[in-house]
């Protein structure tokens, strides 16, 4: 088969981890990134494009004949990038606008998950600020609220009683703190358990789990502090069967396929699955239209096959589960932050250290939120580096993400010490999974 060029959209770890592993493919030709970071300008050409100027991005696959163009953040998708591609014929990896909503609006996706009988939280949607709080005296107890639009990862406030919840209300459809994207809102069960990231390909019929993951969203280490984009993460989880994952497939991804095909809006793409194992089975807390990030920087360097291949059979609609091969043994990434990450943080920070962390084997420092100045490695985010280490145990892999973080500095860099533990600890503890 002829080599091909692809471009990747986005900044992140998980654009770095997607271009580090198309690049070991030996079906691709050259890689360009929009707009990438100096992690991705190892690798491939970065553009200086932004992931959500739809127009330059498509004028740039147009008048470079780019054959394969893959989305890795979930505002370019929420805003129709697809269908701009696919009406001037020109191959694009991820879902539809329509399809996007089951991350883009909540409201949908709950309505959706209710409709064709996926397991989730009790829930009632409201644009109405007086009848959202009457509902609220009804159920009563611990609640979620959630902003129904995109938030970046910050409309959801998980609430302990009424009077949290009711302040959530008031901040989201009162003060609009999140915008238009709280002109609807969630108001749903609280449910407990641990949490389990299950990602899928989906070429719009059929649908084929990832390894599990698990992400790490709390700043600080044993699930404390704010909420952060992930801080880190590992896959597989471990004493969870393959028939465990068969069963959310056909109890969760598999219903999606079928119930988007029929409304006439084929999910193909990435199906990012957020599950809580609850007393009651798994129940689904979100989906995301695309890779997880830090999810991504542990589950590409557990995949055996080339990913190049699987993204092209999605496309074909000729998707096996024979095509997406995991390795044996376990990854695990550790997300260095810049101080005061998740609240503001200051930019231009030097780094030191990666080209020793890099040396290390069985491990990858991908870039999240940096960039070169004047020849000097310096961040540009609020998460700067995503560390992976793998092995044939999570021990091990854990051992030398670790190891690698050890070897790089910058002020005020701060990180988990706990990724892989927290949560198997939690996972063991709570029997049955
Ligand atoms: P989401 O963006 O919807 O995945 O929510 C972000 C985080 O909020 C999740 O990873 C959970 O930790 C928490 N969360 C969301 N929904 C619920 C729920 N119904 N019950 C308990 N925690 C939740
Ligand atoms: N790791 C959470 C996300 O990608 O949304």
């Amino acid at each position: 088969m002829k080599k091909i060029k692809v471009l990747v959209v986005g900044s992140g770890g998980r654009e770095h981890a997607l271009v580090w592993k198309l690049a070991q493919s030996h079906l691709v030709d050259e890689i360009f990134v929009a707009p990438g970071n100096a992690g991705t300008a190892e690798l491939a050409t970065n553009i200086p494009i932004a992931a959500a100027d739809l127009s330059a991005l498509f004028h740039f696959a147009r008048n470079n004949k780019i054959p394969l163009t893959i989305v890795g953040p979930e505002d370019p998708l929420a805003l129709g990038i697809v269908d701009l591609f696919q009406a001037e014929r020109l191959p694009i990896f991820g879902p539809s606008r329509m399809a996007a909503q089951l991350e883009a609006s909540k409201a949908f996706s709950k309505q959706f998950m209710q409709e064709v009988g996926i397991p989730t939280a009790r829930f009632g949607t409201f644009t109405d600020y007086k009848a959202a709080l009457a509902y609220l005296a009804q159920v009563g107890g611990p609640v979620v609220v959630k902003a129904s639009g995109l938030a970046a990862g910050k409309g959801v406030i998980v609430c302990e009683d009424e009077t949290a919840a009711a302040a959530a209300l008031h901040q989201i459809m009162q003060e609009r703190a999140f915008g238009a994207a709280g002109d609807k809102v969630i108001i749903e069960e609280r449910l407990t358990g641990p949490e389990l990231s299950l990602l899928a390909f989906s070429d719009g019929q059929t649908v084929v789990p990832m390894l599990p993951a698990r992400d790490h969203k709390r700043v600080y280490d044993g699930d404390q502090g704010p909420n952060t984009g992930g801080m880190g993460a590992f896959a597989p989880l471990p004493d969870i069967e393959p028939t465990f994952i068969e069963n959310i497939a056909q109890s969760v991804l598999n219903p999606v396929v079928r119930g988007m095909a029929e409304l006439g809006t084929p999910y193909v793409g990435v199906l990012y699955a957020g599950l809580m194992l609850t007393p009651d089975g798994p129940k689904v807390l979100e989906f995301n239209c695309r890779f997880g990030d830090p999810e991504t920087q542990v589950i590409l360097p557990m995949l055996e096959s080339d990913l190049l291949t699987i993204i092209l059979a999605c496309l074909d609609r000729r998707l096996t589960p024979e095509m997406v091969r995991p390795r044996s043994g376990a990854c695990a990434t550790v997300v260095m932050a810049a101080p005061g990450y998740p609240g503001p943080y200051p930019k231009g920070l030097p780094i030191s250290g990666t080209e020793a962390a890099a040396a290390l084997p069985h491990t990858q420092v991908f870039h999240a939120g940096t960039r070169v100045e004047d020849g000097v490695l310096v961040s540009s985010g609020g998460r700067v580096l995503s560390v992976s280490g793998w092995g044939d145990t999570l021990d091990l892999a854990l051992a030398r993400a670790y190891a690698a973080v050890q070897q790089i500095q910058f002020d005020g860099a701060h990180y988990r010490g706990d990724i892989g533990r927290v949560a198997m600890s939690k996972l063991l503890g709570s029997g049955g999974f």
